[in-house]
């Protein structure tokens, strides 16, 4: 894809990983529309590209309210022009067993993770068809590698690694790709901060270039997921 004068959607642009793909799109000369509830943090996403000469917008909501994702879509044409690149990234986890997961911990991590990814994407098919565009979907091992303790999150991401395989086979051939990029560890404040030595972890920035270099790919070729893991990471005492 010629990335100079694209659009691209970022969710969860305020911080982590969201926070460097957008850096990285808005430096590769993509107008970007960075959402996340905390608007400061998305601000100060897009002034960073703004300053640095790109172009961004900051869009304040919460996925998990279906006009905040028909309103980020429409927000991303008449900022930037046709939607070319979609990147659900915006995400939650928690901690706890099955038995102590309440109604309401299952609905907020399942609506963030998947059925906003779902609604957004929907929302973003009639920009991204009409002339083609990349899906990216930003899963976890945690989808293939069960964890105790962590149902509510792993169900969500194994949920969406099938959604985006079946979206991936209904839209390519209308130009749409759709990629699954699944990471293991990644040095972010994702799930409260972390403690200990993290240098060993991957960091947002591994995964904003991975995803450049898939949007750099020839439109015929189409890697359709992706799993990144730290190449050493922490034996487990
Ligand atoms: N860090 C890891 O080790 C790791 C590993 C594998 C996969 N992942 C996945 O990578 C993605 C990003 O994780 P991260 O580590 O960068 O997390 P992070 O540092 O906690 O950032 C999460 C981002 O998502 C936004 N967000 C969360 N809930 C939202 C909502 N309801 N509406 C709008 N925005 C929302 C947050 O902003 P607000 O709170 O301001 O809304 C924030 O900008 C997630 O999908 C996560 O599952 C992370």
């Amino acid at each position: 894809m010629e990335l100079r004068g694209a659009s691209a959607l970022v969710t969860g642009a305020g911080r982590g990983i969201g926070r460097a793909i957008a850096l990285g799109l808005g430096r590769a000369g993509v107008g970007v529309t960075a959402v996340a509830r905390t608007a400061s943090e998305i601000e100060s996403v897009a002034r960073e590209i703004t300053s640095a000469g790109g172009r961004a917008v900051a869009f304040a909501g919460d996925v998990r309210d279906p006009r905040v994702c028909a309103g980020a879509v429409a927000r991303a044409r008449e900022a930037h022009g046709r939607l070319q690149v979609l990147v659900n990234n915006a995400g939650v986890g928690a901690h706890a067993p099955v038995a102590e997961t309440s109604d309401e911990e299952w609905a907020r991590i399942l609506d963030t993770n998947l059925t906003a990814v779902f609604r957004l994407t929907r929302a973003a098919l009639p920009q991204l068809t009409d002339g083609g565009g990349h899906v990216f979907m930003i899963s976890s091992l945690a989808g293939v590698n069960p964890i105790a303790g962590m149902a509510a999150y792993d169900a969500s991401k194994a949920g969406l690694d099938h959604f985006a395989h079946c979206l991936m086979l209904e839209v390519r051939h209308q130009g749409v790709k759709v990629t699954t990029i699944a990471p293991g560890s990644v040095d972010t404040a994702f799930g409260g901060s972390r403690s200990g030595e993290t240098s060993w972890m991957l960091r947002g920035e591994d995964v904003a270039a991975t995803l450049l270099d898939l949007l750099r790919a020839r439109d015929e070729a189409h890697l359709s997921r992706v799993e990144m893991r730290p190449s050493r990471p922490a034996r487990r005492t």
